[in-house]
Formats: C-alpha cells, structure tokens, sequence
C-alpha cells in the first residue's frame, strides 16, 4: 500500500500566449477548473498506474472540496484519512504558456491544517511506502519520516516546490526525487557546489546514504544510490501541451512501479513514460496515463 500525505488543491488553468513578467497584465480566452495539488497529484498517478492507495490530507467544507476529490474518488484512491477543516479548499492559479511551461501560486488554505498524526498506524511497515512532498507544515512532513524510519516504511520525498532540507531527514528518507533546481537547492544546503547534475545526483546520495532521482524534463532522468547510476530517456512527445504536474506524475508512477516490486531501473523507465505522456494534454490530473497507456507507450 503506497500512503501519500499532501495537498489537495483545486487548479484554475489559464492558458495564456506567454506568462506575465510582474507589472504585467496578459489576457486569455478562458480556464479550466480542474483537480490539483502536489500530493493528490502523486496519489492519483500512482493509483492510475496500478497501486493501492491511500491519500492523506485536509481539503475545506466548501464548494471546490467536491472538485478537489472527485479524480482520486473515482481512481479507488482511500479517501477514508482526508479530513475536512474550517479553512478553504487549497486553490492554485496554474499559468501555461505556448510551449507548455507554467508558473504557479498555490493559496495553501487547508494544506496548512494537515498533521501527520492523520496518518494511520497502518500505513507503516516494511511493506508499505510513504510518499511527501513540500506542500503540507514541513515539520508534519519530519514527523512523518520520523514514524517510517521506527517502522521500516520506504519513503519517497519529492523536493516540490525546493525547500532546504534538513540533513537528517535527507539521512533517512530512501528516495529523494528532485527537478534541478529543488536539486541544487538541498545541495546547497548540504554544502555541495555547482556540479553538472549526474554529479550532484551521486553527491547528494553518497553525502545521504540515501537513491537520489533528478528528473530533466525532455532529457529524461538521472538517478545515482552509492553504487549505481541510471539514466533513462523521456519519451518524445509533440506537441507538449502542459508540462504541468509531470514531476507529480513520475512520483507517483515510481512509487506505484516500486511498489508492485519492481526494480529501480524498472520503475524509472516507467516513470519517465509516465511523466512523458502527462505533458501530452492540459492540466495535471486529467492527463496522467493508466499502467496499461504506460506499458503501450513502452512497446
Ligand atoms: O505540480 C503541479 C501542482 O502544483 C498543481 O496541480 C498545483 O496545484 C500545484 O500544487
């Protein structure tokens, strides 16, 4: 069982021609509203592609508290740990431009009551993974790792958005999954230099006895532990639509691929092609791929 402790926000999608530099005002023809946040994201790419889930989290007692569920609800994801607080619904503005990038600004509302101690004790155990990520109070986030470590849980931290780290949660998580730039910020942080990222990758695992994973967009992936390094391609897609939650979606794809007993180097390749295919539509949730998609696009 993969137990995935985050947020759960409702993205407004604009599409625009180019993002705003400040000052400026750009117009766009209309939105889409549509299921978001970093940990639901995860949850439900794992879901999708072929885990048990569980996602544990606080959304409001408000109208996008429907929205915000309805994709992990109707995927099976366990809802049964998600609270309803007197705070909003999380809410992100999620900008897109032409060629796919996007810049985002989450309005945390309800992530901010999240507490690890909604966790059930039996989401922990040798056999269960732990996935976070940087949205929900971090120390919630240490007490969580806390709780795996005692109990031989595998935990996934996904570095989003970059945040330093401290040294002995780095110490104790056995995936650390990053972009570049959430990489060298907890390098940074670990007093590693301004290395290519193969390098910092191998540093950071090496420094933190720990697998270290650094997505690169079209350029694939770069993974390192003390006595390995991977590197697996993406998969080409045309046009990229929405680059938008596809480090969400090679999370929650590598903890489902490592769930279901895979090796690394498996759960990478299926990963990236997880992450590859979500870029192929717009908005994060409504574009993550099923196993049986992700095992087509393989062939
Ligand atoms: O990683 C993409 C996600 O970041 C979006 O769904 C948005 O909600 C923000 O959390």
């Amino acid at each position: 069982m993969i137990t995935v402790f985050g947020s759960i926000n409702v993205d407004l999608v604009l599409k625009t021609e180019h993002l705003p530099v400040p000052g400026e005002t750009v117009l766009c023809p209309s939105y889409e509203m549509v299921a978001g946040g970093k940990g639901a994201n995860q949850a439900l790419a794992a879901a999708r592609s072929g885990a048990a889930v569980r996602m544990v989290g606080c959304v409001g007692d408000d109208s996008f508290k429907k929205l915000a569920l309805n994709d992990l609800n109707e995927a099976g994801v366990d809802l049964s740990a998600v609270q309803t607080t007197s705070s909003r619904t999380s809410c992100a503005a999620v900008m897109v431009d032409e060629a796919g990038e996007n810049a985002i600004v989450v309005a945390s509302g309800a992530n901010r009551d999240a507490t690890s101690d909604l966790i059930p004790n039996d989401a922990f155990g040798p056999s269960n993974f732990l996935v976070l990520q940087m949205e929900v109070p971090h120390e919630e986030n240490w007490l969580a790792v806390d709780r795996a470590s005692s109990t031989g849980t595998k935990v996934v931290l996904s570095v989003a958005p970059a945040y330093p780290i401290p040294s002995r949660i780095l110490d104790a998580v056995d995936y650390i999954l990053v972009n570049e730039l959430e990489g060298r910020t907890i390098a940074a942080a670990s007093g590693i230099g301004d290395v290519p990222p193969e390098e910092l990758a191998k540093s950071l695992a090496v420094r933190h006895d720990t697998t270290c994973i650094m997505t690169l967009g079209s350029a694939g992936a770069i993974a390192a532990d003390c006595d390995n390094t991977w590197h697996v391609p993406s998969l080409p897609i045309d046009p990229v639509v929405d680059t938008t939650g596809a480090g969400d979606a090679f999370a929650g794809c590598f903890a489902s691929a490592l769930s279901d007993g895979k090796t690394i180097e498996d759960a990478l390749n299926f990963a990236a092609i997880g992450a590859s295919l979500s870029c192929a539509s717009l908005g994060a949730q409504p574009s993550f791929p099923t196993a049986e998609e992700i095992r087509f696009a393989r062939l």
